[in-house]
């Protein structure tokens, strides 16, 4: 049996323009408005996401993206009501095998970048991150992916050049 979604974990806040926005913990019937979001994705945006990788979306894939085991892992979905609730980020946490550290990714629409959501998204994850017994989060970055460097910066993450490959950065908090 998985653990049950944590939904007390959800929160809501007003961006400085526009609708209310809620960061909440994804569930499983949020394939659909996943579908939208990793489709509706620049390619840009989704080869900094993806750090110059690419994979096929698939039903699969999209299952395993919303499918979290929340004994141990985190996905964080911002999430906005306009006709109907859409989902404009996600950040998410994958602990390592001694549960002491976890491996962190965000992403965030297109049409929603430098609103503030990914700083909110991200400081959220790691405030969860420490009252669940998290001690590091990590993530690697594309050295070239100047907003993403620029906001682990302003969030207090430590920078470092991962060793396996000069074009990535790895970004580091200890909690
Ligand atoms: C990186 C990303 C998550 C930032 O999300 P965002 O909602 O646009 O960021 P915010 O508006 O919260 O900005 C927070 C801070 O990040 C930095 N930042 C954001 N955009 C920036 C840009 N274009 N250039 C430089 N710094 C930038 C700034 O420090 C900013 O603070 P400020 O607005 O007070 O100056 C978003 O650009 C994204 O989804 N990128 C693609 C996926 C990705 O790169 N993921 C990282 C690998 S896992």
């Amino acid at each position: 049996m998985p653990a049950p979604v944590p939904d007390d974990l959800a929160e809501s806040f007003q961006p400085v323009v526009g609708t209310a926005v809620t960061l909440r913990p994804l569930r499983p019937d949020d394939v659909d408005i996943e579908s939208a979001f990793v489709r509706g994705l620049s390619p840009d945006t989704r080869h900094n996401r993806l750090l110059g990788g690419t994979i096929a979306i698939t039903r699969e894939y999209l299952e395993r993206l919303t499918s979290i085991d929340y004994s141990r892992d985190m996905a964080l979905a911002a999430t906005m009501m306009l006709e109907r609730e859409i989902l404009i980020g996600v950040a998410r946490y994958v602990r390592d095998a001694d549960g002491a550290e976890a491996e962190f990714a965000i992403v965030v629409a297109d049409t929603w970048h430098g609103r503030g959501i990914g700083k909110r998204l991200l400081e959220r994850l790691a405030t969860i991150a420490r009252k669940r017994g998290v001690r590091q989060l990590y993530g690697d970055v594309l050295a070239v992916n100047r907003p993403m460097l620029g906001l682990v910066t302003k969030l207090g993450f430590t920078l470092s050049r991962n060793p396996d490959d000069p074009a990535l950065t790895r970004a580091t908090l200890m909690l």
